[in-house]
């Protein structure tokens, strides 16, 4: 027998969710009225502005998309199979995978073990997501994310007999409730050395890449191949560096830490640094002592006694109990300088503490440097960063990411917005601490709660950026966040639909063509939905959405130089159900001025398409396959997160 891997199957959000579910209130005679009102709902309270109108978006169908397509491919079907595919005329390869060597002195993976803690230090890392390409004089250098492990791969062995330790004793269950009860077990890790290789194997890799006769492959012992794991030395900087809720036993000043946690989106810098999000870092703080009181702003991040690793057991820097500061050096942007292997990561608290998806950097019209950010959490918020000072090129840019001014956004139900300053006049917050319990800030200005914001993509050929707004749930009259701002739906904003099964992408246009500016009008520039299941609803999705190209849960996102915005999928992929006609989590790419989109890519079953890269000569696109299933790629053993590149056939530039 073979313990079932599905349930583990999860995407680390949805665990999160499962750990410890956000609060939740009803109030079931309005759930009832909102029913009632939402019949008018196409009658035109989707809020698609006029720039969305004039552009066609209303007005695009699949036949008017086959005819005006900029995309240079045919769309592809959906698949449910375990196996990657890419239109006709393009071609795919596997080019890294969890456990391939990145120093000569490391082993090649072990399908039986998954490696040691030793050779998990040498090796690419699990679960790639955020990628960006670095060109470093002659070289290639690729820094992906690393997000999080799941256990029950990582740790084959332990997995294995904790599910015999389960199935016997379910066998010997007398009742249906003992057998659940025994077959209900987590996996966690069973030694110090199975914690150490948990935090190797997550974080970050910079990889130097090469094309040759045979493809792409890593540049095995190049200098610029690093590891940065949760166990890196690194700095803190701006304005909560320091401050007492920084400070532990270990680092008295609260100036440095060790480790980057559960790296998601990523961004970039123009002075050619790469830029890393911590996202659901709260998932590695447990307490020893179950009944601890937790620490002022703890339950807003979800920091809890209960971790989803398990490395409160052997390790004490994650024990809340003994380290109650640790969790607040978490929950940051971190920028690393890919050229200097030796380099100090730091983590720029300038940018909030938030569950960081990504960090879309542009630079604004007077050079200031403008970073939007989505906390990924369901009724969390979209930010915005501003630099005090303008970016020179070649100048110095250490404090750009210090010294500026965090923003968070309201959006209005008539097609305006606003960013609103998270100054300490406005939050009643001091500095330091706006930047620690940002989220709590951010309620206290009273910014729109979001159905999950997860990537942002700024339009490099227009003054407009997108932002996936992946699902929510729990959207319903009643309900709240965890801080109590209320997350029902409203007619005419970013986030129309109660229980929101399928997501939406908002995108917003800053007042002046200007991304420093505080003013905005946005519009929605899809709604997912299944118009095959759910004809004639909200749940249909926009009109840009048909049978052929359905999908649900956007997630990462970026456009390429022809201004074309690739959409990533991080959703359910049962095919059933309100899911039916979508098939695997896939890749697709739409055209901002038509509204058009179209399938790419569709990953293997069990996976979530997320981070992506262009070649320095564009005629590459690497794009990461988290959390596979079955047995992708190598067939046989254990699914490893992987990076595939795809190429034209004919090797034309692609994007
Ligand atoms: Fe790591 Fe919200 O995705
Ligand atoms: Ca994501
Ligand atoms: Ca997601």
């Amino acid at each position: 027998m073979h313990h079932d891997r599905s349930r583990f199957l999860i995407d680390w959000d949805a665990r999160d969710e499962q750990i410890r579910p956000a609060p939740e209130t009803v109030d079931f005679d309005r759930v009832v009225e909102e029913a009632i009102s939402r019949r008018g709902f196409l009658g035109g309270v989707i809020a698609f502005g006029s720039g969305a109108a004039a552009m066609g978006l209303l007005g695009t169908t699949s036949a008017q998309a086959q005819t005006v397509s900029r995309f240079g491919f045919t769309p592809i079907p959906i698949a449910t199979d375990f196996e990657v595919h890419v239109p006709e005329g393009y071609t795919h390869q596997v080019l890294l995978r969890w456990g391939d060597p990145l120093f000569s002195d490391a082993p090649a993976f072990d399908h039986a073990t998954g490696g040691t803690a030793e050779s998990t230090r040498r090796a690419v890392g699990d679960n790639t997501d955020g990628m960006e390409m670095f060109t470093i004089g002659e070289h290639q250098v690729l820094c992906v994310n690393h997000e999080y492990t799941n256990l029950d791969t990582l740790l084959p062995e332990t997995a294995a007999r904790l599910a015999a330790e389960a199935e016997a004793k379910a066998a010997a269950a007398t009742t249906e409730e003992e057998r659940a009860a025994a077959l209900d077990y987590r996996i966690l890790p069973a030694s110090a050395e199975e914690v150490a290789k948990a935090q190797a194997v997550q974080g970050v890799s910079v990889v130097e890449l090469a094309e040759g006769p045979d493809g792409w492959a890593i540049v095995v012992d190049s200098p610029f191949n690093r590891r940065i794991d949760h166990n890196t030395p690194m700095r803190l900087s701006g304005p909560a560096a320091g401050h007492e809720l920084l400070r532990t036993e270990a680092d008295p000043e609260g100036l440095n830490v060790l480790g980057t946690l559960n790296n998601c989106g990523s961004g970039r810098t123009p002075w050619g640094t790469y830029l890393t999000c911590e996202e659901n870092f709260n998932g590695y703080f447990g307490s020893s002592d179950p009944d601890l009181t937790l620490p002022e702003g703890f339950d807003r991040y979800g920091i809890g006694t209960s971790s989803g690793y398990g490395y409160e057991m052997f390790d004490p820097r994650f024990d809340i109990a003994k380290n109650p500061n640790e969790p607040n050096r978490h929950g940051y942007v971190v920028e690393i300088d890919p050229s200097k292997p030796d380099s100090v990561p730091v983590k720029r608290t300038a940018l909030g503490r938030i569950k960081h998806e990504n960090a879309a950097l542009v630079i604004a019209r007077d050079g200031r440097v403008v970073v939007y950010l989505g906390d990924d959490e369901r009724g969390e918020f979209l930010y915005k960063y501003v630099s005090r000072d303008p970016y020179v090129p070649g100048g110095n840019t250490d404090t750009l990411l210090d010294e500026g001014q965090l923003y968070v956004a309201r959006f209005d139900p008539d097609g305006t917005g606003t960013w609103l300053a998270l100054t300490p006049e406005a939050t009643g917050m001091d500095r330091a601490l706006i930047h620690i319990w940002t989220r709590q800030a951010a309620s206290a200005v009273g910014a729109t709660t979001m159905d999950r914001p997860e990537w942002v993509a700024v339009n490099p050929l227009a003054a407009e950026a997108y932002c996936c707004l992946t699902n929510n749930s729990r959207r319903k009259p009643g309900a709240t966040n965890r801080g109590g701002d209320p997350m029902e739906a409203v007619e005419n904003s970013p986030n129309p639909r109660d229980e929101n099964l399928y997501g939406q992408i908002v995108r917003w246009y800053p007042d002046g063509q200007d991304h420093a500016a505080e003013g905005f009008t946005w519009d929605l520039y899809v709604m997912a939905g299944n118009p095959e299941v759910h004809p004639d609803s909200p749940y249909a999705g926009s009109p840009n959405v048909t049978p052929g190209n359905m999908f649900n849960s956007p997630d990462g996102m970026m456009f390429d130089s022809k201004g074309l915005v690739w959409i990533q999928t991080d959703g359910e992929d049962s095919n059933e159900g309100d899911y039916a006609g979508m098939g695997n989590n896939q890749m697709l790419v739409g055209d901002p001025a038509t509204g058009e989109i179209a399938r790419f890519l569709t990953g293997p079953n069990g996976c979530e398409v997320t981070g992506m890269a262009f070649s320095a000569d564009r005629r590459t696109i690497f794009a990461g396959i988290q959390h596979p299933g079955g047995h992708w790629p190598d067939g046989h053993g254990l699914p490893r997160s992987a990076i595939v590149a795809i190429k034209r056939a004919d090797n034309a530039v692609i994007a």
